[in-house]
């Protein structure tokens, strides 16, 4: 037993847990899911799953993702990618939601699949029905080899490494980096984008394993933050564009490591619902970083401090009018919109690890959750 609880200290590399681990890997994470395919200083961006289908890419009526957990929430944040660049309409789909109902799939619809695991029973099952039916289908996964890597027809694997913490982190920002080369390809094959917009997300996709370490450099921060709150009964998460996918994710994984009952809106949702809960006893999370929505969410952080809510801000650098809002901010580097959730989601993989450890909980196996749901 004792060279059981050796080894383990051993994987984890010297951090306490797997999930702390997982996350300050991301900058080597996400070089090796760059590795080979982006070469920025040359401008040229290869991905041989999508080059090899471009036409059944270009010529798509539709796209549907399907997925399940933190890989739904990849998805989401892809159908503003898609649409944006390659103006194809997109559907995100729960698996086990798509599955059971009778779905209108056919010939020119592309599926793609995103799976850590690629194993998880609804999203396997729900793509051999597509199949099926004539769709092609397009894995994004993360497990070489795995069971949805080898029914697709084509794919992308996200390079993430072996992901042991049972909350989803590295392979997240994996899955929303190839998601983003698939865009950019997609869109270049369509000339739906720019050269110059193609050239400058090349170059900004570039900078953001530099950018995710220093976004991680800054952690302390988030752990003050998260002991400020460990003790929250509820917490809110809102974000809208490319941000509120983020929101989303950041409920999720709050909920999941520190048992903190959370949701995450569309932050424009508010007043048709959530504002009633709002009191100063309820931490209000913010994923506000600059872009074409940044003026619609000040205005709604202002919305949540009229009422007395207690305002965390994840923002750009340097954003002083969020700053002399909020009650807590927590700075993240500028990039692209279309990239931002690469580095304003790690505030939140953050603080839900240091709330949960804060709590005295197992943060690395949560109660009644699986990494791998291979069973309905
Ligand atoms: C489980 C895991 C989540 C994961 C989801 C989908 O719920 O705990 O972290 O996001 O399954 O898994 P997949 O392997 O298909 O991405």
């Amino acid at each position: 037993q004792q060279l059981d609880m050796e080894l383990a200290q051993i994987e984890k590399g010297g951090y306490d847990h797997f999930m702390l681990k997982e996350i300050f890997e991301q900058p080597d994470s996400l070089t090796d899911c760059l590795r080979g395919r982006l070469e920025p200083e040359a401008g040229i961006l290869t991905l041989a799953g999508v080059e090899q289908n471009l036409s059944a890419f270009a010529q798509a009526k539709r796209i549907v993702i399907i997925a399940c957990g933190t890989s739904w929430h990849a998805g989401l944040v892809a159908e503003y990618m898609i649409e944006t660049l390659c103006r194809i309409p997109v559907e995100v789909e729960y698996a086990s939601e798509f599955r059971y109902r009778n779905p209108v799939i056919g010939v020119g619809d592309v599926i793609i699949a995103i799976s850590q695991s690629g194993e998880t029973a609804d999203t396997l099952v729900a793509i051999e029905k597509a199949k099926e039916q004539g769709a092609f289908i397009f894995g994004v996964v993360n497990a070489v080899g795995s069971s949805i890597s080898r029914i697709s027809h084509a794919g992308a694997y996200t390079h993430a490494g072996p992901e042991i913490g049972v909350a989803s982190t590295k392979a997240f920002t994996g899955q929303l980096t190839v998601l983003a080369m698939m865009a950019m390809k997609i869109g270049k094959e369509k000339g739906t984008i720019t050269a110059a917009t193609y050239q400058h997300l090349i170059k900004e996709l570039g900078q953001i394993p530099e950018k995710v370490k220093n976004t991680l450099a800054a952690h302390l921060k988030v752990k003050e933050v998260a002991d400020k709150y460990a003790d929250a009964r509820d917490f809110l998460f809102l974000g809208r564009g490319y941000n509120f996918p983020v929101a989303l994710e950041g409920a999720l994984k709050l909920k999941e490591i520190s048992y903190i009952h959370a949701e995450g809106y569309p932050a424009a949702e508010m007043k048709h619902g959530p504002i009633a809960l709002v009191d100063e006893n309820l931490p209000v999370l913010f994923v506000a970083t600059k872009d074409a929505y940044y003026e619609k969410i000040v205005s709604n952080i202002q919305e949540i401090k009229a009422r007395k809510g207690k305002v965390i801000a994840i923002v750009t650098e340097g954003d002083d009018l969020i700053k002399g809002m909020a009650d807590d901010i927590i700075e993240v580097p500028e990039t692209d919109e279309l990239l931002a959730p690469l580095v304003s989601v790690l505030p939140t993989q953050l603080l839900s690890y240091y709330i949960g450890v804060a709590r005295g909980l197992d943060v690395d196996k949560p109660r009644n959750l699986a990494k791998s749901v291979t069973v309905e």
